[in-house]
C-alpha cells in the first residue's frame, strides 16, 4: 500500500466533520463526501469553527488553520473518492445505509485502498462482508469532539490484514492520535463498556433514586469525569445511545444490555439530547 496523502471522509456530520478536521490540520488532503449540500455547509462550518477556537487558544496559527481549511473539498457526488488513497466512512449508524455505502466505495475505490469505517458498534466483519477486498476493511473509531479526544479504537475484522491494521495504526499516530487495538465484538471496548453505565444511570432517574443533575454530580465529583452520564448521553445523541444499547442486546445476547424504557420514550418524543436542544436537560 502507498503513502496515504488523500483522504475520503464520507458523511460531515458531529464526527465526520471532526474527522476531516484532524486529518486536515496534521497535512492530508481531504474529500469530505455528503448526500445534501446543507449536510456538506453545517460540516464546512463546525470545522471552521473549531479550528478558529483552536487559533483563539493559541494552538494554531491563523495562516495553519486557512491552510487546513483550504485542504478540505466538499462533493456530493461519491464517485469523487475514487482518487484517495484510503477512505473513512462516518455516515449514520444504520446497517442498510452503511451496507449501500460499502458497496459503492468497493466499486468506486481502486483495489488495495483501505476502507475504513467510524461505526461505533456496528461488526466490521459484517461491513467487511459487504465488499470484495475484505483485508482491507477496518474499523477507525474516533471520540467525540474528534479534535480534543485521543483515542482511536482500531478494530480488526476477522478477515482484516496485519498490512491495513499497520496502516491505519500508523495513520492515526500521524493526526497525533493513541490507537489502540480490538477485536470485532458488539460494541468494541469503549461502547460494550460506557453505554451500559448510561443506560444504568437513566434507570435510575426513571426509578427515582435521584434527579439527572444529581446522577451527573455523583460521576463529576466523585468519579472526576469531566461529563456526567446524562450530559455526556446528550452529548453522544440519545438516538444514537439506543441505537448502541440495541446492537449490544442483539450482538451479546445477554438481557442486562436492555435499553431503559425512559430512553426509548425519549427518542420517541424526538428528545435527542444536545443536538435537538432537549434530552436529559435542555440546551438553548
Ligand atoms: N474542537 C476543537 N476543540 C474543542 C472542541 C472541538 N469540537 N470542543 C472542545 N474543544 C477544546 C476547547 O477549546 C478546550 O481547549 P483548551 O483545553 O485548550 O482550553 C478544551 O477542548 C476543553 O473544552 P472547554 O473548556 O470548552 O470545555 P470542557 O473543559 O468542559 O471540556 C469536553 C469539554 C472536552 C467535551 C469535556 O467535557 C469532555 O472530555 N467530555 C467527555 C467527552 C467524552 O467522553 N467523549 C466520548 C464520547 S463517546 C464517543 O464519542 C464514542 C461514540 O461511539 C459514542
Amino acid at each position: 500500500m502507498s503513502e496515504v496523502k488523500r483522504v475520503g471522509v464520507l458523511g460531515a456530520g458531529t464526527m465526520g466533520n471532526g474527522i476531516a478536521h484532524v486529518f486536515a490540520r496534521s497535512g492530508f488532503d481531504v474529500r469530505l463526501c455528503e448526500v445534501e449540500q446543507r449536510f456538506l455547509d453545517r460540516g464546512t462550518e463546525t470545522i471552521r469553527k473549531n479550528l478558529g477556537r483552536e487559533v483563539s487558544k493559541g494552538k494554531l496559527s491563523q495562516q495553519d488553520a486557512d491552510a487546513a481549511l483550504a485542504r478540505i473539498a466538499g462533493t456530493l457526488d461519491r464517485g469523487a473518492l475514487a482518487d484517495c488513497d484510503l477512505i473513512v466512512e462516518a455516515a449514520t449508524e444504520r446497517l442498510e445505509v452503511k451496507r449501500q455505502i460499502f458497496e459503492d466505495l468497493d466499486r468506486i475505490a481502486p483495489a488495495g485502498v483501505i476502507l475504513a469505517s467510524n461505526t461505533s458498534s456496528i461488526s466490521i466483519t459484517k461491513l467487511a462482508a459487504f465488499t470484495g477486498r475484505p483485508e482491507q476493511v477496518i474499523g477507525m473509531h474516533f471520540f467525540n469532539p474528534v479534535p480534543v479526544m485521543k483515542l482511536v479504537e482500531v478494530i480488526r475484522g476477522l478477515a482484516t490484514s496485519q498490512a491495513t491494521f499497520d496502516t491505519v495504526k500508523a495513520l492515526s499516530e500521524k493526526l497525533g492520535k493513541t490507537p489502540v487495538e480490538v477485536n470485532d465484538a458488539a460494541g468494541f471496548v469503549s461502547n460494550r463498556v460506557l453505554m451500559p453505565l448510561l443506560n444504568e444511570a437513566m434507570y435510575a432517574v426513571m426509578e427515582g433514586v435521584a434527579t439527572p443533575e444529581a446522577v451527573d454530580q455523583v460521576f463529576q465529583l466523585g468519579m472526576a469525569h469531566p461529563m456526567g452520564p446524562l450530559t455526556l448521553a446528550d452529548f453522544i445523541g440519545l438516538d444514537v445511545c439506543l441505537d448502541i444499547m440495541r446492537v449490544l442486546l442483539e450482538g451479546l445476547g445477554d438481557p442486562k444490555y436492555r435499553p431503559c424504557p425512559l430512553l426509548i420514550r425519549m427518542v420517541d418524543a424526538g428528545w435527542m439530547g444536545r443536538k435537538s436542544g432537549r434530552g436529559f436537560f435542555r440546551y438553548e
